[in-house]
């Protein structure tokens, strides 16, 4: 088969997946709150309340030295009125990322209710106290594989990071408390929170919420 072949059958396969299967929840933005905290919180209660796996999941989108975008998939640490929370190593390419240009967007998607949130925003890091304990409630491994501090480093062979991982959580049975100092818990405050809420019809409903001072606007956007 050719690439052009090969590439009109990919098409025609990929076009014949449904989306936006629904039931879909409807979302009247005339009834959304004065704060994107909240409507999200009840998105996500939706989400976990409805079974949805890895509800907490989300992108992270960073841009890097040269200015070329980057994302990857990260767990939400917190919620509340300074902003969205995420962990990571200070050490690893986001990090780094994030000391050049801390700035960044996360996305969230519930692919059964049809559902999007998009976040842009300044990002700064925790004080030493919340990295510390945000480090301290992960696994043993993950805090053993944290102190390696080698996160996307090439790996020359799974038996050199196997042996490496064994010393790190002797280390850590014999110090239980040890954190990493380049452990960080972030705030990502977001300028602008988008809701997009899909519709079998395919006239979807985008709701944004811009920053203004103290307080949030809120603009309905063409879909
Ligand atoms: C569902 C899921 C959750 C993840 N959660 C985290 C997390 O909370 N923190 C983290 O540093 N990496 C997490 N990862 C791994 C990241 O996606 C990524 O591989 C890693 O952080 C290295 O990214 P970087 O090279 O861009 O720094 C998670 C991956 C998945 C698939």
């Amino acid at each position: 088969m050719g690439d052009g072949e090969h590439g009109s059958t990919v098409r025609g396969w990929l076009r014949n997946i449904e989306v936006f299967a629904g039931p879909l929840p409807e979302f009247l933005p005339e009834h959304a709150p004065a704060d994107p905290v909240r409507l999200f919180l009840s998105w996500l209660s939706d989400a976990v309340a409805d079974g949805l796996r890895d509800p907490h999941a989300m992108t992270l989108s960073t841009v890097d030295e040269a200015g070329d975008p980057d994302a990857r998939v990260l767990i939400l640490k917190g919620v509340d009125g300074s902003g969205w929370q995420f962990a990571g190593h200070g050490f690893s390419p986001k990090g780094h990322q994030l000391a050049v240009h801390p700035r960044a967007a996360l996305t969230f998607y519930w692919p059964e209710h049809g559902r999007q949130v998009r976040l842009r925003g300044p990002v700064t890091p925790g004080s030493t106290e919340d990295s510390a304990a945000d480090f301290l409630s992960r696994s043993a491994t993950a805090r053993a594989e944290a102190l390696l501090a080698r996160q996307s480093q090439y790996l020359a062979d799974t038996a050199e990071r196997d042996q490496a991982l064994e010393k790190s959580l002797a280390l850590i049975e014999r110090q239980p408390s040890l954190v990493d100092s380049a452990w960080t818990l972030y705030t990502l405050a977001p300028a602008e929170v988008e809701f997009w809420q899909a519709a079998r019809n395919r006239v979807h409903t985008r709701l944004r919420y811009e920053r203004t001072g103290a307080g949030w606007e809120r603009l309905l956007l063409w879909s």
